[in-house]
């Protein structure tokens, strides 16, 4: 890929099939045209990117790369095996009905349990702050202790990006047959030392460590999918490409303000004028045909 280099993180694999980032870039036309838009600013400047490598995200590199930028990327190679969605629909899980819990009720965890409701699950959320809490209440979840929320899930979602939030006590208190999956950015929401003491033995599945049992000292057994990363990057084809064409379009944006020497240096919100511009777009591009007069 022309203008790119390898960054730091060894075995980033680059080669992805053409088509799939020619199909992610052809549905993303508000990253699409905020590159083209920006490209002035962008041209000539070498830029480091952190990112998930996927389709959809190498389609913002690409488009990045056509604009002039050198890019040096790092980010989780293999984090994407979309292969292995295929074998996990092939395991014909059914969610309506199905007793979900889930940890943590941020944009991230609210998109998940929100979801699991609207097709059928019924949502049990452990979320410390209250007024979090009270919104998930809101939305028509159960709310409560940890313990209380996965004694009875038949799966239980991680997504509040802190370590150690599912130890001995949720442990012991998982329901036999239980799945664990990872929606937080690392796998460290399971205590693992807590799993390890738990653990008579390990039962593998013929997927390897895409599926692995788990037999406790009383003979239940927990399932932990992927080792417990990121289950829609591992395990599935990423975010919904509506989502990232949202969420690249304002990496493109912030980074042209980077370029331009709009913002002070330092740590900051992305700032109101390019999140409206961004809003603004997208409000055009849902309303119909674009009567804005903008390309
Ligand atoms: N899988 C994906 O595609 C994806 C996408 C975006 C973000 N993420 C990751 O998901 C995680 C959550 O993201 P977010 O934006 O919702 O974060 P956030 O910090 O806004 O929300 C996390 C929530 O978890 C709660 N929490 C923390 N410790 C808890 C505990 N012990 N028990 C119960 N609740 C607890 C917090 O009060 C907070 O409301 C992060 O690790 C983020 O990197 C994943």
């Amino acid at each position: 890929m022309p203008g790119i280099s390898p960054g730091t993180s060894p075995g980033a694999d680059l080669r992805l099939p053409r088509p799939d980032i020619n199909w992610a870039i052809k549905h993303m036309p508000l990253t699409a045209r905020a590159v083209e838009e920006l490209a002035p600013v962008l041209a000539g400047k070498r830029l480091a990117m952190c990112l998930h490598i996927e389709p959809k995200t190498a389609a913002l590199v690409t488009l990045l790369a056509r604009a002039g930028t050198r890019i040096s990327l790092t980010g989780s190679p293999g984090t994407t095996h979309d292969d292995v969605a295929d074998a996990l629909r092939g395991e014909g899980v059914a969610v309506p009905g199905v007793r979900a819990a889930l940890f943590g009720y941020g944009p991230c965890g609210k998109g998940v349990a929100d979801t699991l409701a609207h097709l059928g699950a019924r949502v049990a959320v452990c979320e410390i702050d209250p007024m979090r809490a009270l919104h998930a209440i809101m939305s028509g979840h159960r709310v409560g202790p940890s313990v209380d929320v996965v004694s009875d899930a038949q799966v239980v979602f991680m997504a509040t990006g802190h370590p150690e939030v599912i130890g001995a006590a949720e442990l012991d208190a998982l329901p036999d047959g239980a799945v664990l999956a990872g929606v937080g950015h690392f796998p460290w929401e399971l205590d693992r030392d807590a799993l390890t003491a738990s653990t008579l033995r390990t039962v593998e599945y013929g997927d390897t460590s895409r599926r692995r049992g788990y037999v406790l000292a009383d003979g239940r057994e927990v399932v932990l999918l992927d080792d417990g990363r990121m289950l829609n990057l591992t395990a599935a084809n990423g975010n919904p490409i509506q989502a990232m064409d949202l969420g690249l379009t304002l990496q493109a944006r912030s980074l042209a303000a980077v370029c331009a020497g709009d913002l002070a240096a330092g740590l900051q919100s992305v700032p109101t004028h390019i999140e409206q511009r961004i809003a603004s777009d997208l409000v055009d591009l849902l309303s119909g045909p674009d009567r804005s007069g903008r390309r």
